[in-house]
């Protein structure tokens, strides 16, 4: 089985970048990390590539004057392993719009909230203020806007009683390592068609609860 090559771009504490590298581990797996880009030196995430053995490399942002300039780095580095589709998994810089249109819908990002709800930072204290009682993460392909853009994979999480922002962003990170692999899998095994402004998967069909509850009732 040929496996697409995948780039993972972080900046910081990489911990789905180890969920995807534990999902690339199992030998039916579709899909291969050939490189992790951070943009910053001090990314504790680089470390599980390093312990992965994959290459890394770092492209600080602060080393270019423009934009453009930093987006065409990070775009010679991708070209340059081979790499077929990129997972943008905590990566804190904007990309250009010409960067992000070359790589249309062979990008994705990982956003800790159910989109289109809560775009930008803060999600989960935003969710808690709004008073949500269901919150969670969406894996969806990279358009110009931030955080839009196709959704493949969402995966929803109750929120509690007692809970504060750090509870809720622990029960949703534990639901993006699930959510993440799962989307990367799907991508790389050509059964995500992108149909102008949503997602079609060709899966197995699994039988959901037609509602989710929360207060259950
Ligand atoms: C995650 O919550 C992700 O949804 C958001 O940034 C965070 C990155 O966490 N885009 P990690 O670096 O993967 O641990």
């Amino acid at each position: 089985m040929a496996r697409r090559k995948v780039a993972v771009l972080i900046s910081g504490r990489g911990s789905n970048l180890a969920a995807l590298i534990a999902a690339c581990a199992a030998p039916d797996f579709p899909a291969q990390i050939a490189l992790v880009v951070a943009n910053r030196a001090d990314a504790a995430g680089l470390a599980h590539a390093t312990r992965a053995g994959i290459p890394t490399q770092v492209i600080p942002h602060r080393d270019y004057a423009a934009r453009a300039d930093f987006d065409a780095a990070l775009d010679r580095a991708l070209q340059a392993a081979g790499i077929e589709l990129v997972c943008l998994a905590g990566f804190m810089r904007l990309l250009g719009d010409a960067f992000v249109e070359r790589w249309r819908d062979r990008m994705i990002n990982i956003h800790p909230s159910l989109l289109p709800a809560f775009r930008g930072l803060d999600t989960h204290a935003r969710a808690l203020a709004a008073g949500v009682r269901v919150h969670g993460c969406t894996v969806h392909f990279v358009r110009p806007a931030m955080d839009d853009g196709p959704i493949v994979v969402q995966a929803a999480v109750p929120v509690l009683p007692g809970d504060d922002a750090d509870k809720l962003a622990a029960r949703v990170l534990a639901a993006e390592h699930q959510a993440y692999p799962l989307a990367l899998r799907w991508i790389a095994e050509g059964r995500v068609r992108v149909a102008g402004d949503r997602v079609e998967i060709a899966a197995p069909s699994a039988i959901l609860p037609a509602a989710i509850l929360n207060p259950p009732g």
